[in-house]
């Protein structure tokens, strides 16, 4: 088998590991590379701007290793905070009144790409495979490319890829199409983000699908798939199954009372739609009398991206709404929402998902969305909660056992809370069983062997 090299900004940094990394990227690539072992080459986090880079930071963690580089301010703030957080990631999630176009930030990303390829080049070995992972590295093939580098290179997409009309509105749209085309595999979440990319290479008259997941791009011949990523199923569950006894978890169930909870996971993210998802429990309180004072909603989000001007605008925002709702509707004895802006760790986290009798995964858009797949993991195959998924996340097109909603239909999601909380334990079974199937069969080394499998053939 040949030695695998994963590519990606984000990594789990070995030292920082006693919290848990939020993000799906960092949880999936952990669980796949830990079972199958490799290199895996990313920021480092930290910033240092005393002159030339120093050597990669090796660490040597089971049978991963980690190789780390530091970036200056200038790089984080161009190519990360600018580029790829400011552009990509609006664009992506069809956030256009969001993108921020610079060219000082566009400049500093492909500097960065450039810079990444020239520390990871000395670093392959002729029989490698390379797998560069998410938004932030689209332009690293065609770097080393250049480098001469001629290993099989494959790309995973974390996050959606948008319909040509979005993409076009951002002046490099060619140049990033282009970067995509320089790898072997590219990797899409869905069918539907798949059937984007082709669209946009059509529209653009820069090439198209020539069969079955084959894509001509000028030159280039390469392939396209849509590879739905996935979590350690059996793992988590069973993480789930021994929490209850988590000290955390103890305090959590004793703090609710007999009170049903209904539970939001996200990064603090103006993709997840925390701000809509807030105004449907609020909406779903005050019109159903019944259950005032008998739900305990809890949103676990740590903030993420915070020097990014539009999150630290929602940290604001989420903040003063959820103090609002509780001040509107809380009693001395009830505190109708519990906001949480921190990480707990796995166990905990999945014993929390077992506790709670809703789900409500609600994003305005998403690549896959893995707490979606978590909280199905999670639950007492006795009494399982009900899971309330919007049907913009990628999950959707899997979880079919889900209660679908439209995010924006604040009264919509509203009614799904109360359907799920009424919800009669036949219906809720059979809905867990017909999702926990599929994510059984379905899971991240499945993910991982599917993609590499393709990649190699
Ligand atoms: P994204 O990649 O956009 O953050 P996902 O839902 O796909 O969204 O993945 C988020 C991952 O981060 C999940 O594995 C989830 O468990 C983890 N996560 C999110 N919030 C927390 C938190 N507060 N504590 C621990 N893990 C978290
Ligand atoms: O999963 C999507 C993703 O954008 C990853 O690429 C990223 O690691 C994660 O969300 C968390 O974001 P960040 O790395 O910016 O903290």
């Amino acid at each position: 088998m040949s030695r695998l090299v994963v590519v990606s900004n984000r990594v789990p940094v070995p030292e920082k590991k006693g919290a848990a990394s939020a993000g799906g990227l960092a949880v999936a690539l952990e669980a796949a590379l830990g079972k199958r072992g490799g290199v895996w080459m990313g920021w480092s986090g930290k910033v240092n701007d005393e002159g030339e880079p120093g050597p990669l930071a090796i660490e040597q963690r089971g049978n991963i290793t980690y190789a780390l580089t530091d970036l200056t301010s200038k790089d984080v703030d161009e190519y990360y905070f600018g580029f790829a957080n400011r552009m990509l990631w609006p664009i992506c999630h069809y956030r256009l009144d969001l993108a921020e176009y610079g060219r000082t930030e566009m400049a500093g990303y492909f500097r960065v790409n450039r810079f990444f390829a020239h520390r990871l080049a000395p670093l392959i070995k002729p029989d490698d495979i390379v797998w560069v992972h998410d938004y932030h590295l689209i332009p690293l093939a065609a770097e080393l490319r250049q480098m001469g580098i001629k290993n099989k290179i494959g790309f995973f997409l974390h996050i959606p890829w948008p319909p040509a009309d979005v993409l076009f509105a951002m002046p490099v749209h060619e140049e990033i199409m282009r970067g995509l085309a320089a790898y072997d595999l590219v990797g899409f979440q869905t069918d539907h983000d798949l059937e984007n990319f082709a669209g946009c290479l059509r529209r653009e008259e820069m090439g198209d699908m020539i069969g079955e997941g084959r894509f001509v791009a000028g030159e280039r011949t390469f392939r396209g798939g849509a590879y739905p990523i996935a979590i350690e199923t059996a793992a988590f569950a069973e993480f789930a199954r021994k929490a209850g006894t988590h000290s955390m978890v103890l305090k959590a169930r004793h703090s609710i009372e007999d009170r049903s909870l209904i539970i939001g996971v996200d990064r603090l993210d103006y993709s997840k739609g925390i701000t809509q998802r807030i105004d449907a429990f609020e909406h779903f309180v005050t019109n159903n009398p019944a259950h005032r004072r008998q739900v305990t909603y809890l949103q676990i989000t740590p903030k993420s991206r915070s020097e990014v001007p539009e999150y630290e605008a929602m940290q604001r925002m989420v903040a003063e709404q959820a103090g609002r709702v509780n001040g509107a509707l809380g009693t001395v004895d009830w505190v109708p929402i519990r906001y949480i802006n921190r990480s707990v760790s796995r166990p905990v986290l999945a014993g929390l998902y077992r506790l709670a009798k809703v789900g409500l995964v609600t994003p305005l858009r998403d690549g896959m969305n893995l707490v979606a797949k978590e909280y199905v993991a999670a639950q007492d195959p006795e009494d399982p909660g009900v899971l309330v998924l919007s049907r913009f996340a990628g999950a959707a097109r899997e979880l079919n056992g889900a209660l679908l909603v439209n995010p924006y239909d604040i009264v919509g999601t509203s009614n799904a809370l109360a359907r799920g909380l009424n919800m009669p334990l036949d219906e809720r079974r059979d809905r867990w069983l017909r999702m926990m199937d599929h994510l059984l069969e379905h899971d991240v080394s499945r993910w991982c062997d599917d993609f590499l499998g393709d990649l190699a053939a």
